[in-house]
C-alpha cells in the first residue's frame, strides 16, 4: 500500500515553526558564550553542567548510528522511549478525531498516551499464543487510524511477534507502525531496524532502560526514516536529554562488553528460573520468554503476590489485566535474587490464608 507521510501529519504540526534554541542557532568555533542566559561561573554539580546540552545529541547519535548500522538522521533520542510514544501521538493523531490500534495484553503506556492526547484506542487482542491477529487488525483500520503499536518482545507476555505478521501489517497499513523493541537485546531475533529501508512507515523504539541498565537516566531511542525523525525533532522540547544522561550513555557504550555479559547471564538465569518454576504445582503455565522477565500463570496470583511481599520480594501482579488472568510477571534478577525467590517459592503453601 502506498505511504504518504505528508498526508498523515497533523495540520498544526505541518504549520509549526519549531522553537529555535541558542544552542541550535550557533554552529562553529567560539570561546565566549553569552547567548543562552546560563551561569557563566560554573556549576556546583560538575564541570560543564552550567551549559545547556546539545539539543540534537549529535555525538551520541553518531555512536548509536555506528552500533546500529543506520544514518544519524534516522535516530531520535528521547527522555525515555515513553517520550517517543507521546511525540508520535502529537505528530500524527488529531485529538478527538483520530485513532490508534493496540494489541492487548501489552505495554500500558500506549493507551495512557492515547488517552492523554484524546486519541481513541481500538483494541485487537493477541491470540491465545499471544500473536497478532493480522486480518482482524487490518479489517479494523479506518481512515482515522494513524498508529498501530506492536511490542516485540511483548510486555507482559515476553514473546516475539511473528516477523512475517509484522512485515505484512506494515506493508498493508498506510499509517505508522510502531514496533517497540524495549526488550530486543534479550531476544533470539534481529531488530526491525534492518527493515527500515523497505518499510518507510515503521518506527522502531528501543531504550537504554532495560539491557543497557540505565533506566534512571531516561534515555530512549526511535529509529525511522530521516523524514519521520525530523518531525520528532521539531516537536520535542529543545533540551529533552540532559547533559549528564548523554555523557553517561556515551561512556556506557564504550563499556558495552559488560552489558553483553549481563545479557548472557540474564538469559541463563531466565532458563534456570523457568526450570525451577516447573517444579511447583501451583504454577500452571510458564509462557515462553524472549525478554528479561517471565509471565507465569499460577493457581492464586493474589495470594502468591502477597506472600512474596511478606518475604520482601516484589513481582508484578498482572492478574487484573485482561488476557493475563491469574498471572504474575517476574523480572529476572541476579543469581542471588533468583535463589532467594526460588527458596521463598519452595516455602509457599498453596491455599494458605495469608
Ligand atoms: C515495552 C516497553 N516499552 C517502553 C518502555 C519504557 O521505556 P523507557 O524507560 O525508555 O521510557 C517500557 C518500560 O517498561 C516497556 O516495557
Amino acid at each position: 500500500m502506498s505511504f504518504d507521510l505528508e498526508s498523515l501529519i497533523r495540520e498544526n504540526i505541518r504549520r509549526l515553526k519549531p522553537y529555535s534554541s541558542a544552542r541550535s542557532e550557533f554552529a562553529g568555533e567560539a570561546e565566549v558564550f553569552l547567548d543562552a542566559n546560563e551561569n557563566a561561573f560554573g556549576s556546583p554539580a560538575g564541570v560543564g553542567y552550567n551549559r545547556y546540552p546539545d539539543p540534537l545529541q549529535k555525538e551520541l547519535k553518531g555512536r548509536v548510528a555506528e552500533l546500529c548500522g543506520v544514518d544519524p538522521s534516522q535516530i531520535f533520542v528521547g527522555n525515555g522511549s515513553d517520550e517517543a510514544i507521546d511525540l508520535l501521538f502529537r505528530i500524527f493523531c488529531e485529538p478527538g478525531r483520530d485513532d490508534c490500534i493496540v494489541c492487548p495484553p501489552t505495554y500500558g503506556m500506549y493507551c495512557v498516551s492515547a488517552d492523554i492526547n484524546d486519541v481513541v484506542v481500538s483494541e485487537f487482542p493477541l491470540s491465545s499464543e499471544f500473536q497478532l491477529d493480522v486480518p482482524a487488525i487490518l479489517s479494523g483500520v479506518t481512515p482515522a487510524t494513524k498508529l498501530i503499536f506492536i511490542c516485540s518482545p511483548n510486555n507482559p507476555t515476553g514473546n516475539l511477534m511473528e516477523r512475517r505478521d509484522v512485515i505484512s501489517m506494515a506493508e498493508k497499513f498506510r499509517g505508522i507502525v510502531v514496533i517497540d523493541e524495549a526488550y530486543i537485546h534479550f531476544a533470539a531475533s534481529e531488530s526491525f531496524i534492518t527493515e527500515l529501508t523497505q518499510l518507510p512507515n515503521v518506527v522502531v523504539l528501543q531504550t537504554f532502560s532495560k539491557a543497557w541498565g540505565m533506566a534512571g537516566l531516561r534515555v530512549g531511542l526511535a529509529f525511522a526514516s530521516a523524514e519521520i525523525i525530523a518531525l520528532m525533532n521539531r516537536v520535542k522540547p529543545p533540551y529533552n536529554v540532559s547533559a549528564i544522561a548523554q555523557r553517561a550513555v556515551l561512556e556506557a557504550i564504550e563499556r558495552r562488553g559488560e552489558i553483553q555479559r549481563w545479557i548472557s547471564e540474564t538469559i541463563n538465569e531466565r532458563n534456570r528460573l523457568i526450570a525451577a518454576l516447573k517444579r511447583f504445582d501451583f504454577v500452571e503455565t510458564i509462557y515462553p520468554s524472549d525478554a528479561n522477565f517471565v509471565l507465569v500463570r499460577v493457581s492464586d496470583a493474589h495470594a502468591l503476590y502477597r506472600y512474596l511481599v511478606m518475604e520482601k520480594i516484589v513481582v508484578r501482579d498482572r492478574s487484573n489485566v485482561e488476557h493475563c488472568e491469574g498471572c504474575v510477571r517476574i523480572t529476572i534478577g541476579t543469581v542471588e535474587e533468583n535463589n532467594r525467590l526460588i527458596s521463598a517459592l519452595e516455602r509457599f503453601i498453596q491455599g494458605r490464608d495469608i
